[in-house]
């Protein structure tokens, strides 16, 4: 039978952001899961790339806080590297993504879950999560207008912050924040990239139900 896939810019769903993949075996199933994927996820280089700027901060026993958290891959990566005695915090402010993202990690790595090595959360990102902070790495998998205050001051002396900054239709730069240990912070750009908005829930599904 004839499977029907289509590839759309995330932004004719969305947000514009990098292309993804829908399929089914008929129009309906493939209208059905569009619906049900509505999720997404950040291209595997800006994963493998954002992995690599935090890596010195995701050591064994590292806390960190993974904000757009999503389908929970990343998250899931990172709590792989802090370990056992690590702990990564998720967090999204979709319900249904936070659900689907304990759903895949409990499908592929349960441990992860089952020890508290990992917690996905339901919340505004641009808070941070203050139970659990400071953090040794903060990761956004959003664009955030301006750097939220709440993350750098939720970020450990001696931790780094790795977050897209800029407007939905404006240059969009992936930057750096390291804390030094008295407090001081510097910022590095890295480069630039095309992320959907760290946003409000009612913007980002704009009238669709929840
Ligand atoms: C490109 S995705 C990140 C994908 C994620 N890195 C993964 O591994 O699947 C961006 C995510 O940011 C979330 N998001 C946007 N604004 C947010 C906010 N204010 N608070 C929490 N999550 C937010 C979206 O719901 C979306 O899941």
């Amino acid at each position: 039978m004839l499977r029907l896939s289509v590839m759309f810019p995330m932004g004719m769903l969305l947000f514009r952001t990098m292309a993804w993949t829908s399929s089914g075996i008929s129009h309906s199933q493939l209208v059905e899961n569009l619906r049900s994927y509505q999720a997404t996820i950040s291209a595997p280089h800006m994963h493998a790339h954002a992995l690599e700027c935090l890596k010195d901060h995701l050591y064994e026993g590292a806390r960190a806080l993974d904000v757009g958290s999503g389908s929970g891959y990343l998250a899931a990566c990172m709590a792989r590297m802090v370990g056992p005695s690590g702990l990564v915090v998720g967090v999204d402010h979709i319900r249904q993504l936070v659900e689907q993202s304990i759903s895949n990690i409990r499908a592929d790595d349960p441990s992860l879950l089952a020890a508290d090595r990992l917690k996905l959360i339901v919340g505004d990102g641009r808070l941070g999560y203050e139970e659990d902070a400071p953090y040794d790495a903060i990761h956004v998998g959003a664009a955030a207008a301006i750097v939220p205050e709440e993350l750098l001051q939720q970020l450990k002396p001696g931790g780094r912050l790795v977050i897209p900054v800029g407007g939905r239709d404006s240059r969009q730069l992936l930057e750096q924040y390291d804390k030094a240990m008295d407090g001081n912070i510097t910022h590095t750009p890295l480069m630039e990239v095309i992320y959907v908005p760290l946003t409000d829930r009612e913007s980002q599904w704009s009238g669709r139900e929840l």
